[in-house]
């Protein structure tokens, strides 16, 4: 009985064909090939992240044999030049298990690099004729395009794919990297514009949030436990916070940042894709239809957003004994007079039956003390608590809380008001504690490797829908209009501190304490 040892659990040695629980109909790779177009291969988020989970899923034997994987880009390299430039981020972190080198080398051979332009037809006809070589002695040719490149040329990039470098033997899907428009009107021209190359079925919008462990986890909590949903509605829940915070600023990616700002970077992605999955009403089924409907309705009943319910800031620099941390404006890539928010709080409310009047407030900030993101549940009072005058029971502090800590050092606890063990009878607030890194051993796979996957797969649970974001956009285009119409002059905070002073006023005007 698994749950009673304290053992920890070997995660590398668990069965990971968990597509069937969601009704995927595995796919039968015998006679078909696979090929990855990471475009964009020559800038950051590929060297980063696409290609080390590419890396990782392969060295665990979850790509099909027939894989290739072509990067596409402007600058000019050959598959050898390329080859070195990725080979520095792939790592062996899974486990030390015997090889990995081999395994990197017979994975770096499938890495292959095409140059050519974005609007250009013919260098992606030329890009297809290169991938039918490899796909060649196959049935099917099944092809992924990676978008990972700026949103300006999205729409380029999936009409030269889709016109010249299709497979027409297998299926096409793309996978689209946010940010997915600045507002409203652009997210709709966007997504028109797609609309004219790529269906929805072949669209994948990531949001690499949700292929957190803790966020997919969040379904199976709700829905797989007894004691959690029935405490779930504004009958038992007097508060939940959504918080993410980093412990570093912009530093350089000034440039990009600036133009979005922490609501649209962070916000209206994240954080509120999480409370749409913490807030929905059991879906029929685990079909992706069915869960992205639920979710969607917890957008739609959001009540609008007025500019009481938002706190912007902005961090500032500060000398400490040793050194000097620099300012949000001290980047060069940033105008020297941005009103940029690098830190913002919001309170949202879901106008529903479950929700209606649950504060549910949102915090996300650069250079703030720490790195975590974390939501927290906060329950109401026990009426008539019978130990309201013990030593040690402040009532305010006292109520039980729900914390999941998506990162770092993944945990769920649940803080509940214990007797100290003893004579007398003396109350503490004590933690049922599940930490991650006690009970399971091994790695936990990143967001883009779980994601990646689910593409190969087929599997769309944890990737958003169109009206999803059309929701999403809706809900934060008119205070983002105002904030900039208005030149809101974010509350400034220093580096490494907890945020503006506001953000505590806001939370203690819904009777909230940050936790
Ligand atoms: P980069 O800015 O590094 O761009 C990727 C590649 O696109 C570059 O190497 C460059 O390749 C090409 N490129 C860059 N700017 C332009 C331009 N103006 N016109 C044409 N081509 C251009 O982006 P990232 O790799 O950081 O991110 C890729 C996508 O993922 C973006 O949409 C980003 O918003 C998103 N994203 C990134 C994250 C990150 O951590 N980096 C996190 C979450 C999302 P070349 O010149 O060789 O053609
Ligand atoms: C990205 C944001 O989407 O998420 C970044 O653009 C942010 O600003 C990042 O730093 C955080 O992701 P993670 O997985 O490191 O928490």
């Amino acid at each position: 009985d698994a749950a009673s040892t304290s053992d920890p659990l070997m995660l590398d040695e668990m069965d990971t064909t968990a597509s069937t629980v969601y009704g995927i109909q595995p796919e039968d790779w015998s006679h078909a090939a696979l090929s990855v177009v990471v475009v964009g291969a020559s800038g950051d988020l590929a060297r980063k992240k696409i290609y080390p989970s590419l890396f990782a899923l392969y060295y665990e034997g979850h790509l099909p044999e027939h894989f290739h994987i072509y990067g596409y880009a402007r600058s000019k390299m050959s598959d050898t030049e390329f080859r070195e430039y990725i080979s520095g981020s792939l790592t062996c972190r899974l486990s030390e298990k015997d090889k990995c080198g081999d395994k990197m080398e017979m994975f770096l051979q499938r890495c292959l690099y095409h140059a050519g332009q974005y609007a250009n037809k013919s260098d992606f006809a030329t890009l297809s004729e290169r991938m039918a070589g490899t796909e060649q002695d196959r049935q099917r040719a099944n092809r992924i395009f990676y978008l990972s490149i700026p949103p300006s040329i999205f729409t380029d990039v999936a009409a030269c794919a889709s016109e010249a470098a299709s497979s027409v033997s297998g299926w096409n899907r793309v996978i689209v990297e946010k940010p997915f428009g600045r507002d409203l009107a652009s997210f709709q021209e966007l997504s028109s514009e797609l609309s004219k190359s790529l269906s929805e079925d072949q669209m994948y919008r990531i949001d690499h949030y949700l292929g957190k462990e803790l966020i997919e986890n969040l379904t199976v909590l709700r829905f797989a436990n007894l004691v959690f949903e029935p405490l779930w509605s504004r009958q038992y829940i007097r508060n939940v916070q959504v918080i993410f915070s980093e412990d570093f600023g912009t530093e350089g990616r000034g440039g990009y940042f600036d133009q979005y700002g922490i609501i649209r970077d962070v916000i209206q992605n994240h954080l509120l894709q999480i409370v749409s999955l913490f807030a929905m009403e059991a879906p029929v089924s685990l079909d992706a239809e069915d869960i992205r409907n639920e979710k969607v309705k917890v957008l739609r009943s959001m009540r609008a957003l007025s500019m009481d319910d938002v706190v912007i800031g902005q961090y500032r620099g500060r000398k400490t004994k040793s050194t000097k941390l620099p300012g949000y404006l001290d980047d060069k890539t940033v105008p020297p007079d941005s009103l940029c928010p690098t830190f913002a709080s919001v309170a949202l409310f879901i106008n529903n039956a479950r929700w209606d009047g649950v504060p549910f407030l949102l915090k996300a900030g650069k250079a703030l003390a720490s790195r975590r993101a974390e939501i927290r549940v906060q329950f109401r009072h026990v009426p008539g608590n019978l130990f309201r005058n013990r030593l040690g029971l402040d009532l305010d502090r006292a109520t039980n809380e729900l914390v999941i800590r998506i990162q770092p050092d993944e945990a769920i606890y649940l803080k509940i008001n214990n007797k100290i063990p003893g004579l007398g009878l003396n109350l503490d607030v004590t933690k049922l504690d599940l930490t991650y890194r006690d009970r399971f051993e091994g790695h936990l796979p990143d967001a883009y490797e779980r994601l990646i996957l689910d593409v190969v797969n087929g599997d769309k649970r944890l990737f958003i829908r169109n009206d999803e974001l059309d929701a999403a956009w809706r809900l934060f285009t008119p205070i983002l209009k105002e904030i900039e119409e208005k030149k809101v002059v974010p509350e400034l905070y220093p580096y490494g501190s907890r945020g503006p002073v506001g953000s505590h006023y806001l939370a203690a005007k819904h009777g909230v304490r940050w936790g």
